[in-house]
């Protein structure tokens, strides 16, 4: 295990009371027009990137600029990296909702950086945030389940704007946060979206924040988020046709999966053939993830609280995938409890094998029962958002609530993949575009194509006596050496 020198350690805290300063000093915004409902993402490489996505009220040039702590203090914003943004009307009536987004690239990994958008006339405030450090093996980051007001809008959203804001106080070293979708009551109006980002900027212009669909964004002809996808910036590297709304992405040791499970309503009307186009992209993305940690985001709860069809759809789509590929923890939303399941092994408790699943609610909307049997840990009536901290190979969860009060307190159990060598070659060939092969099988115990791809791509080659040990399992150290000859 890594660990940080002291000073290293001292110098990170201090670059840290600084951003944390400037956020109490400045919220990023124009004072007077301009920018507004700022909020950052990764949407390339967390270690090097940084995605800004904002508002204004007008079509315009806008800029995102970004340089270095250090050298914003001794000259500002003079050798910043300086990239233009996109500016798209993301309305749905063409009525000119200004979106802007950029990415700046070229950063410094483990790095505070200092940031504006905007332009001449009207730069936002100064922000500020830091990369990732990809070969730093404690990261702390956030979960916050449904966001959705219950009553009068600007007071709910200013309620759950003080939950962030105490989130980030008490741990400002937080890498990035998820949300776990119904961000809103209506996902076609703009007020609520923009009444939203007024609560979520003030902190998530510091803090990369990122977010899976609830039924609530979902809710126009088709299926499709539209406005929910107008506002975000997430990583397009989801299956082609579901890009944003599948994604993944390393910070740290950690490898997040954020999946769009309302796919399962049957709004988008996908096909049999969509539904494992879907299933082997997460087989996929899991199998070549090599971070110690595998946390998958959901909407609609695996197992649920509440009776739901669709969550029984997800269970039979995709719970056996988290348990053959190594996830070891699922946030859910959507049921408006929060509830924590035993790690569970085919609907079983198994503390050796089993996924633990978290159902969390951040907004003021509540249900004031649910089906208990299958956790460990269940709280009604409470906003909380849950603190993931990864410490090599362990990772814990705190639930807690705005006053500071930690309602639940969990150590997660690490998995391992545990698959067949056979199923795994499957999932590599069926990301390849199940290629033909072009001779016979050249082993004695297996002769199926994704086999034979193996062999003549040379990715597996089998144990040398004429076998491929089909049926044996991937061994970590073996997909280790699958995924150095697939970089090569
Ligand atoms: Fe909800
Ligand atoms: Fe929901």
């Amino acid at each position: 295990m890594r660990c940080l020198s002291l000073a290293r350690k001292t110098y990170l805290a201090l670059l840290l009371l600084f951003a944390v300063t400037l956020l109490l000093l400045s919220p990023v915004s124009a004072s007077d027009g301009g920018a507004f409902g700022v909020a950052l993402s990764w949407t390339e490489d967390p270690a090097t990137s940084i995605t800004a996505v904002w508002r204004d009220d007008t079509q315009k040039t806008e800029y995102l600029q970004v340089t270095s702590e250090a050298e914003y203090r001794s000259s500002g914003f003079v050798a910043a990296v300086t990239a233009e943004a996109s500016c798209t009307d993301i309305s749905l009536d063409a009525s000119g909702v200004w979106h802007y987004e950029a990415t700046a690239n070229c950063l410094e990994p483990g790095t505070v950086y200092c940031y504006r958008v905007g332009c001449e006339d009207a730069w936002s405030e100064v922000g500020t945030f830091h990369t990732d450090d990809p070969k730093s093996e404690t990261v702390t980051f956030a979960y916050m389940g449904d966001v959705q007001t219950a009553g009068e809008m600007e007071a709910d959203y200013a309620l759950w704007g003080e939950l962030c804001a105490a989130l980030y106080e008490r741990s400002p070293e937080l890498s990035f946060a998820v949300l776990g979708g119904d961000l809103t009551n209506s996902g076609i109006s703009v007020k609520m979206f923009d009444c939203f980002f007024q609560n979520a900027s003030p902190v998530f212009s510091h803090v990369p924040l990122f977010s899976t669909v609830g039924n609530h964004e979902s809710n126009i002809l088709g299926g499709k988020p539209e406005l929910f996808a107008g506002y975000f910036a997430f990583p397009d590297n989801g299956p082609e046709g579901f890009e944003e709304e599948f994604f993944s992405l390393n910070v740290g040791n950690v490898h997040l999966l954020v999946l769009n499970d309302w796919v399962f309503s049957g709004e988008q009307n996908l096909t049999d053939e969509d539904f494992a186009k879907l299933a082997d992209w997460i087989r996929y993305d899991l199998a070549t993830s090599r971070e110690d940690w595998q946390v998958a985001v959901l909407h609609v709860p695996v197992y649920e609280v509440h009776s739901d069809t669709r969550a029984t759809a997800v269970r039979e789509a995709w719970s056996g995938i988290f348990e053959e590929y190594g996830v070891d923890l699922v946030f859910e939303g959507h049921q408006h409890v929060y509830s924590r399941s035993f790690p569970l092994y085919r609907g079983r408790v198994d503390y050796e094998n089993g996924v633990t699943y978290i159902m969390g609610v951040s907004g003021s909307k509540f249900y004031d029962s649910s089906d208990e049997s299958k956790a460990e840990r269940v709280i009604y009536n409470t906003a909380t958002y849950e603190l993931v901290r990864t410490d090599g190979d362990t990772m814990t969860v705190q639930a807690i609530d705005l006053m500071g009060n930690e309602l639940d307190y969990a150590v997660i159990p690490q998995r391992g993949v545990c698959v067949t060598r056979l199923e795994y070659i499957e999932t590599l060939w069926r990301a390849a575009g199940c290629p033909e092969p072009s001779h016979e099988s050249p082993f004695t115990d297996a002769d199926s194509k994704a086999v034979t791809w193996s062999w003549e791509t040379g990715l597996i080659l089998g144990y040398g006596n004429g076998c491929f040990g089909p049926e044996d399992p991937m061994l970590d150290w073996q997909i280790d050496l699958v995924l150095g000859r697939m970089g090569e």
